[in-house]
């Protein structure tokens, strides 16, 4: 899913301009796909400028001194916290470098997703750092590439659909801890479908987490199926399609 961070970005400081660019990435963040060695990526990052200079300047350097110490240039300094203020990265100005932008997703992911989540995040923070890029701030998914979360609800009124909720890959895989995983999940149903929550909901356990998340259903698109269809069977769900 993510492209290789060794080996890779040290090449980018080479170019010119190559320091703004890998700050303007983790600034702005970026969407599609690019070919690192040969082999495609696709996937979406979400934009992190809501860090700190320092935060970024530190999440950048540890990547560049980590993964890709052989190739730093003889000369590299450390990014600093005034660099990524004072490079005007945080005007937005459009990256042309698509290969740049993407592994910018592969910062996040790998080295920064890592120390922050290690610090005990609310929540929403740890729904941010894991799960927006694809489902969004606001819960609402991105068609074609992840489903909003807002119906994700109607899946605890049907057999199997609670489970279903963390066995998918995105839960399941996630680096989460399952207390972690157990408080992302029960901060979505309540703020993402607050209005349509049962009354008895139990909110899950970081156990239950930990049982769910051994499921591996072999074909996760048709269980979902299954229990949407379920669902309009129940009238809980109204057609197939939402
Ligand atoms: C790479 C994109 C991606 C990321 C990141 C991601 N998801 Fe998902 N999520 C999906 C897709 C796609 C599905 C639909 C099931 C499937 O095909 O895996 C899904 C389904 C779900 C569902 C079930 C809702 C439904 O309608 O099927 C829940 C709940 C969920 N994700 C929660 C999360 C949480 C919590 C995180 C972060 C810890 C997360 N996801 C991260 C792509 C993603």
């Amino acid at each position: 899913m993510y492209p290789p961070l060794a080996d890779s970005i040290g090449n980018e400081l080479r170019l010119k301009h190559g320091r703004e660019y890998l700050i303007e990435v983790v600034l702005n963040g970026m969407a599609g796909s690019i070919e690192v060695k040969g082999t495609t990526y696709t996937g979406l990052m979400p934009e992190f400028s809501s860090l700190s200079d320092n935060e970024i300047a530190a999440t950048l350097n540890q990547v560049l001194t980590k993964f890709n110490a052989g190739e730093l240039p003889k000369d590299f300094t450390p990014i600093t916290a005034a660099e990524v203020h004072t490079k005007g990265a945080r005007g937005g100005r459009s990256c042309e470098v698509k290969r740049l932008r993407f592994i910018a997703m592969a910062v996040v992911a790998v080295t920064l997703a890592i120390p922050v989540i290690a610090h005990a995040d609310p929540p929403g923070e740890l729904y941010m750092l894991n799960c927006w890029g694809c489902h969004r701030p606001n819960g609402e998914g991105i068609p074609g590439t992840a489903p909003p979360l807002k119906g994700a609800v109607d899946f605890l009124l049907v057999p199997g659909g609670r489970e279903y909720l963390i066995s998918v890959p995105g839960v399941a895989l996630s680096p989460l801890s399952n207390e972690q995983a157990a408080e992302v999940m029960n901060w979505i149903l309540k703020t993402f479908s607050k209005d349509r929550l049962p009354a008895d909901f139990k909110p899950y356990s970081a156990d239950e987490i930990g049982r769910a998340r051994m499921t591996h259903l072999l074909d996760i698109k048709k269980a979902r199926a299954a229990l949407v269809t379920e669902m309009v069977a129940a009238k809980i769900r109204e057609s197939e399609k939402q």
